[in-house]
């Protein structure tokens, strides 16, 4: 049994991000609802509580306000802005609202240095967005740190072992951060930080099963990251009780189905049943040139394809997809905010409502990095976990247009190359995505003494953390004379090669 720090959620966008920093630290976390009451978390023996921040103020009717038996439970405690304001407010300090909301960087002067500033410098660039600001310490409080804008920035009651914090120490933009939560864990709470991707394995495998029970699951794998990792993962917990499709929509990169069913059926053991439906794509997407209505097709039939599957199947329970944390925060984003739909993605969502099966995510709460780092442990090939994203709707946005056999063909052979000189030449695991685009404007050559009249072919190669800001990738020009030259020559159909240099924003990754 490994010890579990509590983190009560108020609702912030970064309780899963503090979630996650406590794995880093290799110690077990989880989330609870802020209504948990103490004497759950008493009977579920956590070592340590964090109070995430959270949109409202703690001054507002209604704030959400934990059971205040959490202080008397003689574990630490440590509040994070929302988190920090809830302290001072339930111990009876005082908080006050601020004339301006404190938003963006901050210089923290730190003034204590022996428990959770251990080790640091005497200031530390941190990262604020708040409003309320606390102005009167509760009895056995001492300031840490301050700031210009407040003398309260972290605080602590050394002896009750609570401490708040008024900036985000688990995002990216605090100096420090991750070693102020390491210190917390480590030295107030007493963990010794023995868990990991390993174990994460185990309870995942566990709680699969428990669920699961004698039920059948059914996953659609397109044999990307995610749901490479959520089929080994569940295969691991109940074997041949997960069965496996894979839709050939006609839009997928060369050898592609070949590789996967080789991977998964031979290697692996999976029931993999493989729907051979490209012709069926491309019947749909004829002449249709919109990208949103090609997305849309594309969507929409994979949802028809994977139904027939599930038929064929017989009686499944469950459907198993590689949800991410950053994908539930996406379609939430999208749900609340219809503005803030650019492009139709086809993978979270649509299909479990209509087939009226229980949803299985074992992933759900990882983000990528660590879902890679689970998928090495359960033996996938570095190929398969480091594999550059590959959008769901495949080629079928990479042919600009109309989508026909021949332009696909084209595309085909032109990204193989370029894939095969990203690899040999050790760049393609250094960049975010790299493949070719299809342009369909035809121009004019020379091949020989021959006039030639084929279509563009576009190089993208772009650097990102998470897909929402890229920038195009410098890539050598000796390496991109080889792709240029190799695709010329080799690839009959297409006569120029020309490189994106548009960043995201405002442009987007993929053209469609
Ligand atoms: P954009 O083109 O919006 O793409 O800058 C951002 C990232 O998302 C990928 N992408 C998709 N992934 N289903 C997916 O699973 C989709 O429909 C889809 N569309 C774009 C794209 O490759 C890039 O990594």
């Amino acid at each position: 049994m490994h010890q579990t720090i509590g983190v009560l959620d108020f609702g912030s966008q970064y309780t899963q991000v503090i979630a996650r920093r406590i794995r880093e630290c290799s110690v077990y976390s989880r989330i609870y609802h802020y209504t948990t009451p103490a004497a759950q978390l008493k009977a579920d023996g956590v070592t340590g509580l964090i109070l995430s921040g959270g949109p409202s103020s703690v001054l507002t009717e209604g704030a959400p306000m934990p059971d205040p038996g959490i202080y008397k439970l003689k574990v630490p405690v440590l509040g994070i802005c929302y988190g920090l304001q809830l302290i001072a407010l339930q111990l009876k300090g005082k908080v006050d609202p601020s004339e301006k909301r404190e938003f963006g960087h901050a210089d923290l002067k730190i003034v204590k240095k022996d428990v959770i500033f251990r080790g640091m410098p005497n200031t530390l660039r941190v990262w604020n967005s708040h409003g309320d600001h606390v102005t009167r310490l509760p009895r056995g409080f001492r300031a840490i740190a301050s700031s210009d804008n407040s003398p309260y920035a972290a605080i602590e009651d050394p002896k009750r072992k609570i401490y708040g914090i008024q900036f985000h120490p688990e995002v990216n933009h605090t100096e420090q951060g991750l070693h102020i939560i390491d210190n917390y864990l480590k030295r107030v709470c007493g963990c010794i930080g023995d868990w990991s991707m390993a174990d994460f394995i185990d309870q995942s495998v566990a709680s699969i099963r428990e669920t699961v029970g004698d039920g059948r699951v059914i996953l659609g794998l397109s044999g990307g990251v995610d749901s490479s990792v959520a089929a080994a993962l569940i295969h691991r917990a109940i074997g041949r009780q997960l069965t496996c499709v894979f839709v050939d929509n006609g839009l997928l990169r060369k050898d592609e189905r070949e590789y996967v069913v080789d991977l998964y059926k031979r290697n692996f053991k999976l029931d993999l049943r493989v729907e051979r439906a490209g012709p069926l794509f491309l019947r749909k997407l004829r002449g249709v040139t919109n990208p949103e209505s090609k997305r849309k097709i594309i969507g929409r039939t994979f949802v028809q394809v994977f139904h027939r599957s599930l038929k064929a199947v017989g009686h499944a329970d469950f459907l198993a997809q590689g949800t991410l944390y950053p994908d539930v925060i996406e379609s939430v984003a999208i749900a609340d905010n219809p503005a803030a739909l650019i492009k139709s993605h086809h993978n979270v969502g649509g299909l479990p409502k209509k087939m009226k099966l229980k949803l299985l995510e074992p992933l759900r709460e990882l983000f990528k990095d660590e879902v890679r780092a689970v998928g090495s442990a359960l033996g996938l090939p570095k190929e398969v976990v480091w594999r550059q994203p590959f959008p769901g709707p495949g080629l079928g946005v990479r042919v600009v247009g109309n989508i026909t056999s021949r332009r696909l063909r084209i595309l085909r052979e032109a990204d193989a190359i370029l894939q095969d000189e990203m690899m040999s030449s050790g760049w393609y695991y250094k960049v975010w995505q790299s493949f070719c685009v299809l342009v369909p404007v035809k121009t004019v050559g020379v091949m020989g003494d021959e006039r030639t009249y084929e279509y563009v072919i576009t190089i993208r190669a772009v650097e990102s953390v998470d897909a929402m800001t890229a920038d195009w990738v410098r890539l050598p020009y000796d390496l991109l004379r080889t792709i240029s030259s190799r695709i010329i020559n080799e690839v009959k159909g297409a006569n120029r090669v020309c490189l994106d240099i548009s960043s995201k924003p405002p442009s987007t990754i993929e053209w469609e």
